[in-house]
């Protein structure tokens, strides 16, 4: 039967009869699971000919980038962090359409990984966090069906640079991939954290994005974050964050009427992402959400919550 330790020592024999002796392997690190699942992995198999690259390109979470950097060099993987949030804010300068967004976000990431890349003398193969689940859905996405939302990844890469491509993680659903990454040692605030796309929080602005805007809901998201932690609700919800809005409304502090933004809290279960309901948080908890980031974040004056579910409505707003 299937075990973690079972899946760790095959794959890094097969991984060590793939992988060439003096091959080196490129990989794309975002701080979600899979892609560290897959570092470990690779690691234990082959050491530092693992070259992670984990790009910065201002969209995470507030704080993310450093301390996920942090983790992952205190797990002795070979990493380079790119900070390169000015390159992005430059691409999505007045662009406000969603999949316009996207596209500019995902063509950066490839300049910026490719050129990352390419410093990596003897580079051979290009290693991804590809799950079971993104095996069946990009087969779904490139069928005859309209393509819902375009997910970016390092598309174009592996040709361009001749790159053979290696997914150790291919055959694993969610819960066994983060089975194998406990047993890696993968710390639990990697371990299970909720999903996060790839566009980031370039996909919770709605509309154009500015640096400042990026800057008011990394700290109204990092408020209702580090509150669900708090109360325990972080492991009962499939995903959480903050979205801003693209209007102001009225209101009033002490004497001063204000004009400023609005943020929707978005909260829901799932079990794949696939559908979602959204969740019943306690109104208690709500409210202190809402204060804090009203008293917190000068710039929002107003906080409202989804309770929209999947379908129709999608998890993200755009
Ligand atoms: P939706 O909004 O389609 O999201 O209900 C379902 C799941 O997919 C994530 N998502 C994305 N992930 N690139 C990604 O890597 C994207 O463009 C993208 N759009 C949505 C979303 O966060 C949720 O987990």
């Amino acid at each position: 039967s299937w075990t973690p330790e079972h899946f760790v020592d095959s794959a890094v024999e097969a991984l060590r009869n793939t992988i060439g002796e003096t091959d080196q392997v490129i990989l794309g690190l975002s701080g979600g699971v899979d892609s560290s699942v897959a570092a470990l992995l690779l690691h234990r198999a082959i050491g530092p000919r693992l070259h992670g690259i984990f790009v910065d390109n201002g969209l995470l979470r507030k704080d993310e980038f450093a301390a996920v950097l942090q983790a992952y060099e205190g797990l002795g993987l070979n990493v380079t962090g790119v900070a390169a949030a000015p390159e992005f804010y430059k691409a999505l300068e007045g662009l406000s359409d969603p999949e316009a967004k996207r596209k500019a976000i995902g063509r950066t990431f490839i300049e910026v990984f490719d050129r990352e890349a390419h410093k990596v003398e003897g580079a051979a193969w290009l290693a991804q966090g590809t799950i079971y689940p993104d095996v069946i859905e990009s087969v779904s996405v490139k069928g005859p069906a309209v393509t819902i939302k375009s997910h970016h990844n390092v598309g174009g890469l592996p040709e361009k640079m001749h790159l053979k491509v290696v997914e150790p993680l291919r055959m694993l659903f969610k819960d066994e991939v983060r089975e194998v990454g406990a047993t890696l040692g993968l710390p639990g605030e990697i371990l299970n954290r909720h999903p996060f796309p790839g566009p980031g929080l370039g996909i919770r602005i709605l509309g154009d994005i500015t640096p400042e805007k990026v800057d008011l809901l990394q700290r109204a998201d990092a408020v209702f974050i580090n509150l669900l932690k708090q109360h325990d609700l972080y492991q009962h919800v499939w995903q959480a964050g903050a979205m801003l809005l693209p209007v102001q409304s009225v209101g009033v502090m002490g004497d001063e009427r204000t004009y400023e933004r609005v943020v929707a809290l978005r909260a829901v279960t799932s079990v794949d992402g696939m559908t979602a309901d959204w969740a019943h948080l306690p109104y208690e908890f709500l409210a202190e959400v809402s204060n804090k980031i009203i008293n917190q974040v000068r710039g929002i004056n107003r906080v409202v919550y989804d309770i929209s579910s999947k379908p129709p409505a999608t998890i993200e707003w755009e």
